[in-house]
């Protein structure tokens, strides 16, 4: 198929655009590369650079590539900043989500794959989370993603688009050419490689007085290779709705330290800090869905597996895509 793939030089879209072409389709990848890296672009990729706030940039893009599919990656992620400057990511996610949509009814392009989050829940009503919860966000962040599903629900009544959300949990692991860079880098795997790279010292755990055996919160950690299959799986036409894709194991952020000890070898110092603002005790998958619908089936579940070849992509990389 012709993909093209908003924010394909970021975390997720770049392991999911190498994926895609070692599956054989023909990708083209849209980013502004504010936050992405070219390098983190695959070389078969076409690439154009533009910017989903300016309409003029993805019309002229969707009207020269006529792609059979959308992923839709591109967006602000940090949970913590769009509490602090929560305009220009409502601006971002949203007015970039309604440019895309605009250029997709103007080209007649149906099908679209959105990167969909389990914050659009908030503080979850059972354990583990399936797909028929509600959702009631509770950061700007999660709102701005529900706003984009509702969007989209909207276009399915009205264009036929035909959108697949893809609610993720939390993302972690790498390929060998790509791994996760973040600028800067808030997420718990990436920060506490850096104490046995050497950048930083040690690692603070934020909280070690949530409901859970150990205190410290629990989260459903998916190697990036999996979540990646389950987009190339979704591109099949009859899928549609929204599946949650976590591994249904949660860790506490003390035995992801204690699991990334036992990957490097290196005792990685921990420091109790407060709660970090917005945070909810224990979010963890309940997949049947993806299973069952989609076919997918995690590779890569075990967390071992998922520090490991983060640590690999981290060794052979450790300024990220900075060198
Ligand atoms: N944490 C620490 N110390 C750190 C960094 C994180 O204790 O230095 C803790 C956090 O408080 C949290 C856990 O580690 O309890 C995981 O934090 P991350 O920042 O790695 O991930 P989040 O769960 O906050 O958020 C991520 C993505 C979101 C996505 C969410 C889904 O950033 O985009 O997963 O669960 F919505």
């Amino acid at each position: 198929m012709k993909v093209l793939v908003t924010g394909g030089a970021g975390y997720i879209g770049s392991v999911t655009t190498e994926m895609l072409c070692d599956a054989g389709h023909e990708v083209t990848v849209f980013d502004n590369l504010e936050r992405g890296y070219r390098a983190a672009i695959d070389s078969r990729a076409k690439f154009i650079q533009g910017d989903l706030r300016i309409n003029t940039d993805i019309l002229t893009a969707m009207a020269d590539v006529k792609p059979d599919a959308v992923i839709h990656f591109a967006a602000y992620i940090e949970v913590g900043e769009s509490m602090n400057i929560p305009i220009p990511f409502f601006e971002n996610n949203v007015s970039g989500a309604l440019h895309l949509l605009e250029a997709m009814v103007a080209n007649d392009v149906k099908k679209l794959i959105f990167s969909s989050t389990c914050a659009t829940y908030g503080t979850p009503e059972r354990i583990p989370m399936d797909e028929t919860l509600s959702q009631h966000p509770e950061s700007v962040y999660g709102e701005s993603k529900l706003m984009c599903e509702n969007l989209f629900k909207w276009a399915k009544k009205i264009h036929g688009l035909n959108p697949v959300f893809l609610r993720y949990f939390n993302a972690a692991g790498a390929t060998e050419k790509y791994g996760e860079a973040h600028k800067p880098e808030t997420h718990l795997i990436p920060l506490i490689l850096q104490v046995p790279m050497g950048q930083r010292e040690k690692i603070f755990i934020f909280g070690d007085d949530y409901d859970t055996p150990d205190g410290t919160c629990i989260r459903d950690y998916i190697h990036i290779r999996d979540l990646a299959q389950a987009h190339i799986l979704a591109l099949e036409p009859e899928i549609e709705g929204a599946f949650n894709l976590g591994n249904g194991d949660g860790y506490s952020v003390k035995e992801v330290v204690e699991v990334a000890r036992e990957v490097t070898g290196h005792p990685i110092p921990a420091m109790l800090e407060p709660r970090r603002a917005g945070d909810c005790a224990r979010l963890v998958s309940d997949s049947a869905k993806a299973k069952d619908v989609l076919g997918w089936k995690p590779e890569y579940a075990d967390l071992h597996s998922i520090v490991e070849s983060a640590w690999s992509w981290h060794q052979a990389h450790p300024n990220g895509y900075e060198d």
